[in-house]
């Protein structure tokens, strides 16, 4: 099981000021000289975040894995078949979401992803992983278009308040895992994933791959980053101060 860093709330924020800084292509290097197997960026139709140049500077120097996400349109799929990337996530996607919001709508895509978006990747050679809900029927919808993959949304469990709705929500996680798994599919997960929710659920749900985090380790690395920064910028204030009328 591996930790792929999903890095684009750092380009979130490099475009707050457009000023170049804080550069996603440096957080990727950074997670992955701490750890991470890998990178994860969505590029959007709309560029909110990760901008194609960030995207194929990504390419060209992330060393472990790096997966794609993106909606199945055929914009991004001419850009990822030309990047070819290890794996490709598909996500259903909408403008006005501020974050992927559930997995894909696998009946009412199954056909367009078994006639159009599957057999590009197939001739491109890129693995596919699913976004999906964790519900047997998409899971053997996904099975059934022959992708590599599944990644299980993890965000209505880590949303989850009542202790009854979040063991529902790792019990049907676990099933999905299994069908997943004896289907012949890799099992990912993603979404919500934090320091307090993952090892009740890695101690719940088996044969996990990769597990995609973004949101909180961006949140952790700004608590445990914040502190030491003002320190660093106070003390050359200090030393300065000595200097000044
Ligand atoms: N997996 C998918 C498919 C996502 O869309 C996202 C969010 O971009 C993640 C994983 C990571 O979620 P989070 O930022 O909540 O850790």
């Amino acid at each position: 099981m591996e930790l792929l860093v999903n890095i684009d709330h750092i380009a979130t924020l490099r475009n707050a000021r457009d000023e170049g800084v804080p550069d996603p292509v440096h957080g990727a290097r950074v997670s992955e000289e701490a750890g991470a197997a890998g990178i994860v960026f969505h590029l959007r139709e709309d560029r909110r975040h990760i901008r194609d140049a960030d995207a194929w500077r990504l390419k060209e120097t992330v060393t472990g894995t790096l997966v794609f996400e993106m909606a199945a349109t055929d914009e991004m799929i001419a850009i990822c078949t030309r990047m070819k990337p290890q794996v490709a996530t598909l996500v259903p996607e909408s403008r006005q979401e501020r974050t992927t919001e559930g997995g894909l709508p696998m009946a009412r895509v199954f056909d367009d992803y078994r006639d159009r978006v599957v057999p590009r990747f197939r001739e491109a050679g890129i693995p596919i992983s699913l976004f999906v809900n964790p519900d047997p029927h998409d899971i053997e919808r996904a099975a059934r278009l022959g992708v590599e993959a599944v990644e299980l949304h993890t965000g209505t469990y880590a949303q989850a308040v009542t202790e009854t709705d979040r063991q529902r929500e790792l019990d049907r996680l676990r099933e999905a895992a299994v069908s997943a798994h004896q289907a012949g599919l890799i099992v990912n997960a993603g979404h919500g994933l934090d320091f307090s929710n993952i090892r009740p659920f890695l101690a719940e749900v088996p044969y996990l791959h990769d597990i995609s985090i973004g949101h909180a380790l961006i949140t952790d690395a700004l608590w445990n980053g914040l502190a030491h920064s003002v320190r660093r910028m106070a003390d050359i204030l200090a030393k300065a101060r000595a200097f000044h009328p």
